[in-house]
């Protein structure tokens, strides 16, 4: 298993390079006419790692040569139509994966020519040496900042722009949801996280979501919001630097988000809206703080949201608590 794990690796740094040398190429031109198209600096491409795979490309045929079908079928990144091999990632630009000991470990791909068919983004599978709920977009870079705190967002350019302005302590969760593992990865160096997600309705869900898990393996969460933008690719192209910095800065602690959002659900001037937030309250903001410090603070703020004594809050929650 060590070997086959030594020999992935291997043959993801050959595709690795194989995939970098085609950038450029005069035949490839799209794929550069494409980096510059979304405002990628060629210093930004080259600190990234970015590649090309054309659509008619040898790969397969070269890797050949030095390993054996079994490992090159364990990478993922070929698949089989008509008994041909074919790369995943061709007609894609190619977005490396590295682990946090800058080893190239999985490739995500963008289509460079949006067509309706083929769809947008296409990743490896998990591998011997690659998961997907493991791994942060950028973490081998953002690692070293001195920031005190991780910017979180969802995809490969976000991370990309965001690291081409200076905010270098960016990472990607690919897609997916953000997983416990991915809440280890970030404690290892930072003990705070400022989630950046799309602005979307999934990008808000899996801002709730991700703040929960988070917040509960112990990391310090703000959730921002981007207004004006779908994503932080998109936002800071159109506002800049500073205006990022800024939303940053007025980003709010998770749980102040989260009452943010329930409080925007009710008219607490009713009484059987203001009877329903409570109850929801109680499930959504103090069940989940296990820290009484805390909980007291929120329960102080529902007192002061709903008019209701302090007191009777704690007395019908302990109740509820007990159920
Ligand atoms: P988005 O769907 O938000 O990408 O996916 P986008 O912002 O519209 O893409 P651009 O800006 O046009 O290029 C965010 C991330 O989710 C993962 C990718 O990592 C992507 O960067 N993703 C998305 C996938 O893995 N597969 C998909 O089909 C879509
Ligand atoms: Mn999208
Ligand atoms: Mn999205
Ligand atoms: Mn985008
Ligand atoms: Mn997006």
């Amino acid at each position: 298993l060590a070997k086959q794990k030594e020999e992935l690796i291997n043959l993801h740094q050959d595709c690795f390079e194989y995939f970098k040398e085609q950038l450029y190429l005069r035949k490839n031109i799209e794929a550069a006419k494409y980096i510059i198209k979304r405002k990628i600096a060629k210093e930004t491409a080259k600190k990234f790692g970015l590649g090309y795979c054309p659509e008619k490309n040898d790969l397969y045929e070269r890797l050949s040569k030095k390993y054996s079908k079994e490992i090159i079928d364990l990478s993922g990144i070929f698949l089989e139509r008509n008994g041909k091999n074919y790369c995943r990632f061709e007609g894609r630009l190619i977005f490396p994966i590295f682990d946090t000991m800058n080893r190239v470990i999985a490739f995500g791909g963008r289509i460079i020519s949006d067509s309706l068919s083929a769809p947008k983004y296409m990743n490896s599978p998990d591998t011997l040496i690659f998961s997907k709920s493991r791994i942060l977009y950028g973490l081998n870079i953002a690692k070293q900042s001195r920031a005190n705190e991780f910017v979180v967002v969802e995809g490969y350019l976000d991370v990309i722009s965001l690291h081409q302005e200076g905010i270098d302590n960016a990472v990607g969760v690919l897609g997916t949801a953000l997983t416990q593992d991915h809440s280890f990865l970030l404690r290892r160096y930072k003990n705070e996280v400022v989630l950046c997600l799309d602005s979307d309705e999934a990008g808000k869900k899996a801002a709730l979501r991700s703040a929960d898990i988070l917040y509960q393996n112990g990391l310090m969460v703000r959730v921002m919001e981007l207004e004006g933008a779908k994503d932080p690719d998109e936002y800071i192209r159109k506002f800049g630097k500073e205006a990022f910095l800024l939303r940053k800065q007025s980003s709010m602690f998770v749980i102040d988000y989260k009452i943010k959002e329930l409080r925007n659900q009710y008219d607490l001037n009713r009484s059987d809206q203001k009877f329903r937030f409570v109850r929801e309250y109680f499930e959504k903001i103090l069940t989940p703080i296990s820290n009484e410090v805390e909980r007291q603070e929120y329960i102080k703020k529902l007192s002061e949201m709903t008019g209701i004594d302090e007191n009777i809050i704690t007395r019908e929650f302990s109740k509820t608590a007990q159920r």
